[in-house]
């Protein structure tokens, strides 16, 4: 924190060098260090600050996802950071407590970016979940998940030929960056905030020998209350934030199983997007002797939705053949002007016979209906970023709220970075 108070971040993109497989050294791309990047944490009301630096032999960009941030410093494709350059974008977080993430945005070549493990968490913080009681001393009972597949040759280093139709797909799991990955637990209730930081895979969570464990909350903050479950569903991008109950010396894998909801795709189809695939993703291991945990609150945080019926427009959004409503992405072209301060309704609608889901910048939205039934409790907090399987139609009500830009747009898409890089993606200026 500088003298006039704001919070000071430095991050440099680089090449480097990293253990992800035992015994082997892999060629990957990191800020500050070979892969991933440092967790940045900081409080509702607190003005941040970044120096941004390119070290990298091309283009990149660093988007905030999740964040109400003005449009200038979405760092979307539009705010590119040439090799060499250094960017530096600088707003006040206005927005609950919650998990979000960064990574590169550039144009086309998003999945290539992040498969390379340009990728980390932000992690913002208030006074209201503070006064919770919920585990949240980082690194101790608070941990980052960051869960992504990857396909190594034989001397270990990255493959990332051969997408499927929903990306690259990897047959070894990274957990923050090390495949085979454990965590030593020392407290009774231990908190996950789990990313899927995957280009193309969904995963469906659950520990192996299925014991419940409560869901707190979901991508843009907690949840009004928690909820007990076995398995949650992650799409690429989503984040969700669970406590569990471990015992003395026990050792427990959280697990990923194959995805229940895959609505019109094939059985064989669905083998080939990974759609029936289980990992391991995280052995936890806990102390012989654990530290005691406040139980969780019986209620979390009040949801102050957008009221839909107020609704100033209604969009439809049909998601089809790498395209958004029958076009592709152009840098050039503004697909609409929502107006700032008013309660927009959208449909999305995946038309494919595969998967897809449907990110929006800037804000977080609340989950009206899906095919016309209210969300499930995992879908009904705040969310940036929502699954939108084969056929489904989903509703969402949404605000953007204060910023408005006439030059700098931001982005929605599909976050199957390959569907992304290929055109699935358009862009809004907020007046
Ligand atoms: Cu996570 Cu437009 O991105
Ligand atoms: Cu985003
Ligand atoms: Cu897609």
């Amino acid at each position: 924190v500088d003298a006039s108070g704001v919070r000071q971040f430095a991050l440099v993109a680089a090449p480097g060098n990293s253990s992800m497989l035992a015994g082997k050294t892999t060629a990957t791309w990191g800020y500050n260090g070979s892969q991933l990047g440092p967790t940045i944490r900081a409080r509702r009301g607190e003005q941040v600050a970044f120096t941004i630096q390119n070290a990298l032999p091309e283009p990149t960009s660093v988007h905030w996802h999740g964040m109400h941030v003005p449009a200038e410093f979405d760092g979307g494709p539009h705010q590119t950071i040439e090799a060499g350059a250094t960017w530096k974008p600088t707003w006040t977080v206005k927005q609950p407590a919650a998990t979000l993430w960064y990574h590169p945005h550039p144009h086309g070549s998003t999945e290539k970016h992040v498969y390379r493990g340009l990728a980390g968490m932000f992690i913002v913080d208030d006074d209201e979940s503070d006064a919770l009681g919920l585990p949240n001393s980082y690194g101790v009972d608070d941990f980052p998940v960051i869960v992504a597949d990857r396909r190594f040759t034989s001397d270990g280093e990255l493959d990332d030929t051969d997408p499927t139709d929903v990306g690259l797909l990897g047959d070894t799991i990274v957990t923050n960056g090390i495949a085979g990955a454990y965590l030593s637990v020392s407290t009774e209730l231990v908190r996950l905030r789990l990313l899927n930081g995957s280009s193309g895979r969904l995963y469906n969570f659950g520990f192996a020998d299925d014991r419940d464990f409560d869901v707190i909350a979901s991508d843009g903050g907690l949840l009004t209350e928690p909820f007990a479950a076995k398995r949650i569903q992650l799409s690429p991008g989503e984040r969700i934030e669970i406590v569990v109950a471990v015992q003395s010396g026990e050792t427990t894998m959280l697990r990923s199983y194959p995805i229940d909801r895959f609505g019109g795709v094939e059985q064989s189809d669905a083998a080939a997007y990974g759609l029936t695939d289980s990992f391991d993703i995280l052995e936890l291991r806990s102390a012989a002797r654990l530290v005691g945990s406040l139980p969780l609150p019986a209620t979390l945080a009040t949801i102050d939705a957008p009221n839909s019926a107020a609704a100033v427009v209604n969009r439809e959004f049909v998601l089809q053949w790498f395209m958004i409503n029958g076009v592709r992405m152009d840098m050039n072209r503004i697909d609409f002007t929502p107006t700032v301060d008013t309660t927009e309704v959208w449909t999305v609608h995946n038309k494919d016979n595969w998967p897809h889901n449907f990110h929006v910048h800037d804000t977080q939205f609340q989950i009206l209906d899906i095919d016309g039934s209210p969300p499930p409790p995992a879908l009904a907090g705040w969310k940036d970023t929502v699954y939108t399987p084969p056929g489904q139609r989903i509703r969402l009500a949404l605000r953007f709220s204060e910023y408005t830009d006439p030059t700098f747009p931001y982005m929605y898409h599909c976050h199957l970075l390959l569907h992304e890089d290929k055109g699935m993606m358009g862009q809004f200026l907020v007046l």
